[in-house]
């Protein structure tokens, strides 16, 4: 037989007062059972799985109007979603908090260095940007649509469709991504890695099947659902490349394949101090994507496409390869490339 919880179990559990359980059924956040002997509430799994959601809910400042409207949606369909929710919110609050810290250490460091009569103009300056960031942060959208792609990816990447044909020598990279990132470091669950972009696993893969420890994160939910399916020991989370979910310094690898070209210059600016972030020291970083080696590679080689290989070109946004290393330069990272095809490239960056 199933067990189920009394209020006072409930309560203790969450280490909350049963006034509030009463009170968010009161609201019609939850609807406990009654014994049919005493008449005492009950609970069932299923309720405390919803008052956790509400809690975290709560923890988060909704309103109980928000949450109601929230959980009647759609709280029966999937649960899993409402996890994955308050993991997002989560990870944008971390990622705001740390914004804000950033922001006034180095305001504080400013005081402490500018000219008497210089340092609120330059506080200025740092508050606009640390704006400037947020915005940046905040903006980015999968305006492709990777959601719809998942189920077909997996076909697409083998069929080679598209004018450029992109995914001609997809394997061929995926293995110089695993090959290069993995040289001269031995297996063992030490070793952390972290997949950005990780879609249906693919790269993924390479890593688990060889004993590595890896993890994967990308902004899409369907692509992660499609990953889990194929691989169930790959641990996956919702993350993008501008607030990567996890905490400083925890990866000594970090490796991505297709997907960095979906952020602009001033986003890779950013996903560049991100993944440094989360690199440990002497981490190394390693990406295969569609490049150009500078604006005059780029040029020469647009000058002998069609109209429709630009058009596709110019729905993305392939990485100069000469600004990357300039931005890697930032954290003293050496980068190193590797030609894989006129538009694909694998850089290694130690
Ligand atoms: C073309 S697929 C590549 C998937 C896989 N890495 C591979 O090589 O087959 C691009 C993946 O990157 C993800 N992606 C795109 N932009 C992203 C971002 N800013 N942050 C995290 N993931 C992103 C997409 O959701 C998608 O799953």
């Amino acid at each position: 037989m199933t067990k189920n919880f009394s209020i006072n179990e409930t309560a203790k559990l969450f280490d909350i007062t049963t006034n509030k359980l009463r009170f968010y059924e009161k609201k019609g956040l939850i609807k406990s059972l009654r014994d049919n002997k005493n008449n005492y509430r009950y609970y069932t799994k299923e309720h405390l799985v919803r008052i956790q959601t509400i809690l975290m809910y709560r923890v988060l400042n909704f309103s109980i109007e928000d949450i109601k409207n929230i959980m009647d949606k759609n709280y029966k369909d999937n649960i899993l979603d409402h996890f994955y929710k308050q993991w997002e919110i989560l990870n944008d609050e971390m990622h705001r908090i740390r914004l804000l810290k950033d922001s006034i250490e180095e305001i504080m460091d400013k005081m402490y260095e500018s000219k008497e009569e210089t340092y609120l103009d330059e506080m200025i300056e740092s508050v606009k940007k640390i704006n400037e960031v947020k915005k940046i942060k905040n903006n980015w959208k999968d305006r492709w649509n990777f959601d719809n792609w998942a189920k077909t990816y997996d076909i697409t990447v083998k069929k080679d469709i598209g004018s450029l044909k992109i995914f001609k020598n997809y394997n061929e990279i995926l293995q110089t991504v695993y090959e290069k990132s993995v040289k001269n470091i031995s297996k063992g669950h030490n070793i952390k890695i972290l997949d950005i972009g990780v879609g249906t696993g693919n790269l993924s893969k390479k890593y688990l099947n060889n004993g590595y420890n890896i993890i994967g994160i990308d902004q899409s939910r369907q692509m992660m659902n499609v990953a889990k399916q194929k691989f169930p020991n790959l641990k996956v989370r919702l993350g993008e490349f501008l607030k990567i979910p996890f905490g400083n310094s925890e990866f000594d690898i970090i490796v991505s394949t297709y997907a960095l070209h979906h952020l602009n210059d001033d986003e890779k600016e950013l996903a560049v101090k991100e993944m440094i972030r989360v690199l440990k020291d002497n981490g190394k970083i390693v990406i295969g994507d569609l490049m150009f080696e500078n604006n005059n590679e780029k040029r020469k080689l647009l000058n002998g496409f069609t109209n429709d290989q630009i058009e596709e070109i110019e729905d993305e946004y392939y990485s100069d390869i000469e600004k990357l290393v300039i931005e890697f330069n930032k954290y003293n990272k050496k980068l190193e490339r590797c030609k894989i095809d006129e538009l694909n490239f694998v850089i290694s960056i130690e």
